[in-house]
């Protein structure tokens, strides 16, 4: 049945085989005053079941077409299994406090009209700014930031288990994949990731942090940059 076997499959030098009718979006990065926002982007189509490509090679993106097979893409996981709250830095704020644990997609939505989501932590005593500052953190699409309040408990958006294709225009790329609600997250050898209500997952082939995005799509040293689509 649709939802309950939600998951992400990783295929050893291959796909991410997703099962369980995970809704699949696409979404474009798009700039709003000095900040970022989410537009719709193209209608993909639904099923119960579907490969997405991680080679960054496939005609058909954001699907597999096996084209992984012809190239012999090999991928090895490189991601640490620590967990965030582990891996991630504390910042105590004003009205409060900011975990961050360094993984970034150049995504920019830590970026606000008033500032960037460091900059305005000693502000958050105003609730306009701590608002700005929740939402822009939960808009993060690796999960790298996420705010806490004051008791230490995580103010998360409510996001729906799903698939966000990102892209990224204004840097003339198609960035990573945003997973969103705490779908597992599975190695080939059968290990599950730490389950988190926002990863992004890479789908160029070049992240240095396999299986998350780690920007390499934007980053210098990758030249190749894929089209956008
Ligand atoms: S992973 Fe199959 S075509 Fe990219």
């Amino acid at each position: 049945m649709a939802g309950k076997n939600r998951r992400i499959r990783i295929l050893e030098n291959g796909p991410y085989h997703v099962t369980g009718g995970v809704p699949l979006y696409e979404k474009v990065i798009t700039p709003k005053g000095d900040g970022y926002t989410l537009e719709e982007g193209r209608e993909l189509p639904q099923a119960e079941a579907y490969r997405l490509c991680r080679c960054g090679k496939s005609a058909n993106a954001p699907f597999c077409d096996r084209t992984h097979e012809r190239t012999g893409f090999s991928c090895r996981e490189t991601a640490s299994r620590v967990s965030y709250r582990r891996a991630a830095q504390f910042t105590a704020g004003a009205g409060v406090d900011l975990l961050d644990d360094g993984r970034c997609a150049l995504s920019r939505f830590c970026h606000t009209d008033e500032g960037t989501v460091w900059q305005l932590l000693d502000a958050t005593d105003d609730p306009e700014i701590r608002e700005l500052v929740i939402k822009a953190a939960g808009e993060c699409t690796t999960g790298r930031l996420t705010i806490l309040n004051k008791n230490g408990m995580e103010l998360e958006p409510r996001l729906e288990p799903s698939i966000v294709i990102l892209q990224d225009p204004e840097e003339e790329v198609s960035a990573g994949i945003f997973v969103r609600g705490g779908i597992p997250i599975e190695s080939p050898d059968g290990q599950v990731y730490e389950s988190r209500n926002r990863v992004g997952l890479c789908r160029c082939g070049q992240s240095r942090n396999k299986p998350f995005c780690d920007a390499s799509h934007i980053r210098m040293e990758y030249h190749d940059k894929p089209e956008t689509r």
